[in-house]
């Protein structure tokens, strides 16, 4: 009697120890959509420029000619790591490092002999950066904080994952440490039970297998059985909702690509606009790549001013089959093989015409800032989570806005059903459009 008191006992605090982790494990599968979304390199930006944004300075004013790494990390200028300290050492002048940065012709003019040095780095001579003391700091705080990236996949993103797997793993060493607790409790019982009947000279219990075992105990207790087999059921479901929003999630890859085309000296320093290499993303399904003559459009007369560029230049012309001492088409041509960066599954259909000219989404919503990377990286996980995201959160004007949503605004207001449903709250979102069928975005 005393004995069976105090299992029950013990078994109403598993009991609400279970109803917490359910509870838990609620909360942990609600926000899988927000968490991935996350943009993998915030941190970096945090620490570094206080009041005045130094990563963003740098990236848009100094990253199409310098890297944030060492002196020798050359780009076409000299890595700018530390530069602040080496002036200070070598350079007898105190802060010309921001007058050269402002104006390197005024610097060289000192006639200090760093400077007088530094002219004779063979890179294009740098341009003169209009930029506060302020803000020159700024730039010069993120740059010796900054520490270049591992190259495989994002290491914020990397810790994440291995603290869920950790996470399960615990759930099923929780799940096994129940199971013993709970059948030992019943074998003790039982060998309770028989040493009382064979004291009282009765006959023993028969042996039961585990199962029996299990089954008696799970009628004896409904609710707690049904409480673990919920709680069991929904582990598996938030297993598969895991597995379809994060099977094949690449974000940050970053592919080696054939020439080192840098998105920031064309697209940022030289304001080509995305359209004029990728000029199908309005009319057409795909963006597409542009072909060598696209290149030499501008190529066949900018041959690069550095040693770096001119050697990623001179496959250019080796691609277009292009002599650049005689100027002329000489030699055969070879493909440039792009490797590419996005990659949706073939059972997924997305047009970029309806994004991009029918309703209007930026190139860097998706992308991220393309303009101030060298060569592209996967900027958003491109998960079905996260289009349907967009799709749910995203509303659209049906007037004054092209002819198509025209076109559909008639449509609704002839049919007095439809205008309940879509126009009366004043609010139509992609996904009342249609953006949530699965025929839509799946062949
Ligand atoms: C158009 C290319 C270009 C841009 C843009 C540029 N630089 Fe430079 N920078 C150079 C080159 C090239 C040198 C090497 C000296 C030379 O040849 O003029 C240099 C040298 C320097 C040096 C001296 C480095 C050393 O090792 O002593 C500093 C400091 C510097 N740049 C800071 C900056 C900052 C800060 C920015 C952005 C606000 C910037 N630069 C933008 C090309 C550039
Ligand atoms: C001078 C031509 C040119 C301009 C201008 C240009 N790009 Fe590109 N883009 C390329 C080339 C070449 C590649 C292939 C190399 C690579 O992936 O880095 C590419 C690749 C890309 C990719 C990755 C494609 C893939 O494989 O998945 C994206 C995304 C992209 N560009 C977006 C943009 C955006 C956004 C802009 C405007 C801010 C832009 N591009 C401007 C030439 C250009
Ligand atoms: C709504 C999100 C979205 C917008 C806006 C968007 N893209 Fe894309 N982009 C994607 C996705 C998703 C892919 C992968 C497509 C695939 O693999 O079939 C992609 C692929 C690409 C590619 C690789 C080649 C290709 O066609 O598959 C390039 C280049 C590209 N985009 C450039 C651009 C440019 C330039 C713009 C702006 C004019 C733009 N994108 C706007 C989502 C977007
Ligand atoms: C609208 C003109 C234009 C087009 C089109 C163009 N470029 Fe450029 N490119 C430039 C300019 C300007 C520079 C800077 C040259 C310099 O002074 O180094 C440059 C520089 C480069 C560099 C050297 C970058 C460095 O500093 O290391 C490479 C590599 C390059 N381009 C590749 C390409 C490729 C590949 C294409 C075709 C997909 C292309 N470009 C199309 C204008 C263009
Ligand atoms: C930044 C927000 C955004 C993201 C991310 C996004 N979309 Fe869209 N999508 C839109 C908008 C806005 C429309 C225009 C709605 C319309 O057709 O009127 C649209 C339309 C579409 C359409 C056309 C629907 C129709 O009615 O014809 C398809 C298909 C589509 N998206 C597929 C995708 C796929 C696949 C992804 C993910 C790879 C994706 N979208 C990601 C905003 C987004
Ligand atoms: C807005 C676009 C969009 C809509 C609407 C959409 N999907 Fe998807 N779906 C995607 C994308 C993108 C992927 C690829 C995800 C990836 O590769 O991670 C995908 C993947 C899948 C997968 C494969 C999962 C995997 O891991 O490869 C299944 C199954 C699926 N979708 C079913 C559906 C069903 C059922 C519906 C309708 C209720 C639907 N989808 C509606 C965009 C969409």
């Amino acid at each position: 009697m005393v004995m069976k008191l105090h299992i029950s006992k013990h078994f109403k605090g598993l009991r609400a120890f279970f109803s917490l982790l359910l509870v838990v494990n609620f909360l942990g599968y609600s926000t899988p959509l927000s968490a991935q979304e996350e943009p993998a390199e915030a941190a970096v930006a945090e620490d570094a420029g206080g009041a005045i944004d130094g990563k963003s300075l740098f990236e848009s004013s100094c990253a199409a000619c310098h890297k944030a790494d060492a002196r020798d990390k050359k780009l076409v200028g000299p890595g700018l790591k530390d530069a602040r300290k080496t002036w200070k050492e070598k350079v007898k002048i105190p802060d010309l490092i921001y007058t050269w940065v402002v104006n390197p012709n005024k610097a060289a003019a000192t006639g200090d002999p760093y400077v007088k040095e530094l002219l004779n780095y063979d890179g294009s001579a740098m341009t003169p950066q209009p930029f506060s003391k302020e803000e020159i700091d700024a730039i010069f705080d993120y740059v010796d904080a900054y520490t270049p990236p591992a190259s495989t996949g994002d290491p914020a993103g990397a810790v994440a994952a291995a603290e869920e797997e950790d996470n399960s793993t615990w759930w099923i060493v929780i799940g096994i440490m129940f199971m013993i607790v709970a059948v030992s409790a019943g074998s003790f019982r039982r060998q309770l039970r028989n040493a009382m009947r064979e004291k009282n000279g009765k006959e023993k219990l028969a042996d039961r297998s585990y199962l029996d075992v299990l089954k008696e105990w799970a009628w004896r207790n409904k609710k707690l059985a049904a409480m673990i087999f919920i709680l069991v059921f929904i582990m598996g479901m938030g297993e598969v909702w895991d597995r379809l929003y994060g099977i094949g999630v690449y974000t940050g890859y970053h592919p080696e690509q054939p020439i080192d085309f840098p998105h920031s000296v064309h697209a940022g320093l030289n304001e080509i606009d995305c359209q004029y290499c990728h000029s199908s993303a309005s009319k057409s399904k795909h963006a597409g790549i542009p072909s060598v003559n696209v290149c030499m459009n501008c190529h066949k007369g900018i041959e690069g001013s550095s040693e770096p560029a001119k050697a990623q230049i001179a496959k250019i012309y080796e691609a277009a089959g292009f002599d650049s001492e005689t100027k002329a088409y000489t030699k055969e041509p070879k493909p440039i093989q792009w490797v590419k960066v996005h990659n949706l599954p073939d059972h997924v259909y997305f047009p970029h015409a309806q994004h991009v000219s029918v309703a209007g989404v930026e190139c860097q919503t998706c992308h991220g800032e393309v303009e101030k990377m060298g060569t592209v990286k996967q900027f958003a996980p491109l998960t079905m989570g996260w289009c349907v995201t967009c799709h749910n959160e995203t509303e659209v004007a049906l007037t004054n806005n092209g002819a198509y949503y025209d076109e559909i605004h008639r449509r609704l207001l002839k049919d007095k059903s439809l205008y309940q449903q879509y126009l009366e709250d004043d609010i139509v979102t992609v996904r009342e459009l249609g953006g949530w069928e699965c025929v839509k975005c799946h062949y």
